[in-house]
């Protein structure tokens, strides 16, 4: 089980560009298999996530081949240079019924949005198909999806009580007109993927408004999506146009050097080439009400997604109460939140936080057990307890340095290690491999920094 330590050596300075978008970079690989033809994914993220999606569709006979191109470059601090490659991902799409049936069970390993947004598609297939993956997978509650799709008319067995490993058999789906009692994308996404395979109208709705990565894409294949406030609509049995699409830099992954840059004296970072769609930085917001200096510079559109420079520099923060949509808006980032606010002035209070309990780890338990360690007083809310989800925070002055278990969740590692460059003295954060997932290089660039 692999371990890193961290102490802070020097102010961050300097500019980097985040790894691609890990949502955008599993969706454009799924719809591509979808569409009619070569598409090409420029800048595709290369991690373990988005590459379990790109296996499974090889699995079901999708050609695909992966691109090195010429390095993107960074510079840190005056003339050192971080040096990053990029992967184009050339992939031959068979149309919506050109699938084939795995002769192996799919592996989904670590990623949820990989299992749930396959079973969209499976649903839609006459072959059956077992999909599994690693211990937190297995863990992650799948009848949120169960339930919408076996009323489509797929057929889903799950020996586990609506746990993987899932075995999904499809065939004649029929629309449905769905309200989601969870917001997910998730959730959406494997409805809007089962209602292509649908005659007429597929409509779902949801309580507030997840991620919308997949209606833009659809748009972009030429599927008919209508979509009003929370709910979205798609005329199904379209032929989809192959992509050629270029992956922004994931929001997700500059969250923690957005926090870094705010939290370490004389910093400043810019941070170039970052997806900000709107139902993703909800943590901008959030940092911003508590005192951040952050500016948006460059502002484009990439691909039919909003994209920026964001440039930060150390601030001081004071605590804030933190619910409803700007949560659902930092789903990802609860964890890097957290860091801030343990080191805010006053009392930070987020609640709302629910679907943090069934992320890669209970995500709300990881942080509160990570951050008192280094001292902070924090406490759990739990709706068990009578209370919404969440946690409450007092912020303080120099964190004490600790080891820190990840309980293998990506986000909870790369959190904890910021928390530690933030602290005094030397803190080690166990069981790292998980960063992989998501973010491979992220050392290398927190080192460089
Ligand atoms: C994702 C959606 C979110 C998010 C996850 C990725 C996606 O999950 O937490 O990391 O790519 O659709 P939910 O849709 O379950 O909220």
């Amino acid at each position: 089980m692999n371990q890193v330590s961290i102490k802070y050596k020097r102010p961050m300075r300097g500019e980097l560009s985040p790894p691609p978008d890990k949502s955008i970079s599993h969706r454009a690989v799924i719809l591509s298999s979808l569409s009619e033809g070569k598409s090409i994914i420029r800048n595709s993220l290369q991690a373990e996530d988005p590459m379990k999606t790109l296996e499974a569709f090889r699995q079901m006979g999708i050609k695909i081949t992966e691109h090195r191109t010429q390095p993107a470059t960074s510079s840190v601090e005056s003339n050192t240079e971080h040096r990053t490659q990029n992967t184009d991902i050339v992939l031959h799409g068979k149309g919506l019924k050109g699938l084939k049936e795995p002769k192996d069970t799919i592996d989904c390993g670590n990623s949820g949005t990989t299992m749930r947004l396959l079973c969209g598609v499976l649903a839609g297939q006459p072959f059956p198909t077992t999909l599994t993956g690693d211990l937190s997978l297995k863990s992650r509650p799948m009848q949120r999806i169960i339930i919408p799709l076996t009323e489509m008319g797929a057929v889903i067995t799950s020996e586990r009580g609506g746990y993987p490993p899932l075995t999904i058999k499809g065939g004649e789906l029929k629309s449905i007109n769905y309200r989601s009692p969870v917001a997910s994308a998730q959730v959406k996404s494997a409805i809007l993927l089962a209602g292509l395979y649908c005659d007429g109208v597929t409509t779902v709705s949801e309580p507030g408004k997840s991620r919308d990565h997949t209606e833009r894409m659809l748009k972009a294949v030429g599927v008919d999506i209508n979509i009003k406030g929370l709910e979205v609509s798609i005329k199904g049995r379209a032929t989809l146009k192959p992509l050629d699409i270029t992956i922004p830099g994931d929001f997700s992954s500059a969250a923690f050097f957005i926090v870094a840059g705010i939290l370490i004296p004389d910093s400043q970072i810019l941070i170039k080439n970052t997806g900000i769609n709107p139902t993703r930085t909800g943590l901008l917001d959030i940092l911003k009400i508590m005192g951040a200096d952050i500016r948006l510079e460059n502002k484009r559109e990439v691909s039919g997604e909003p994209v920026a420079d964001i440039h930060v520099r150390h601030s001081r923060l004071t605590g804030k109460e933190i619910g409803g949509d700007m949560v659902l808006k930092a789903i990802d980032e609860f964890p890097i939140l957290c860091v801030a606010a343990s080191k805010a002035q006053g009392v930070t209070k987020i609640t709302g936080a629910k679907e943090l309990r069934v992320k890669e780890s209970d995500r709300i338990a990881s942080m509160a057990e990570g951050l008192r360690k280094m001292g902070v007083a924090i406490e759990e809310l739990s709706t068990k307890g009578g209370s919404e989800d969440g946690l409450i925070i007092e912020g303080m002055e120099k964190l004490k340095p600790a080891t820190i278990q990840s309980h293998g969740d990506h986000r909870i590692a790369m959190a904890m290690l910021v928390a530690g460059l933030a602290a005094e003295g030397e803190t080690t954060v166990v069981d790292t491999d998980c960063v992989n997932t998501s973010f491979p290089g992220f050392m290398e660039i927190l080192e460089n920094l």
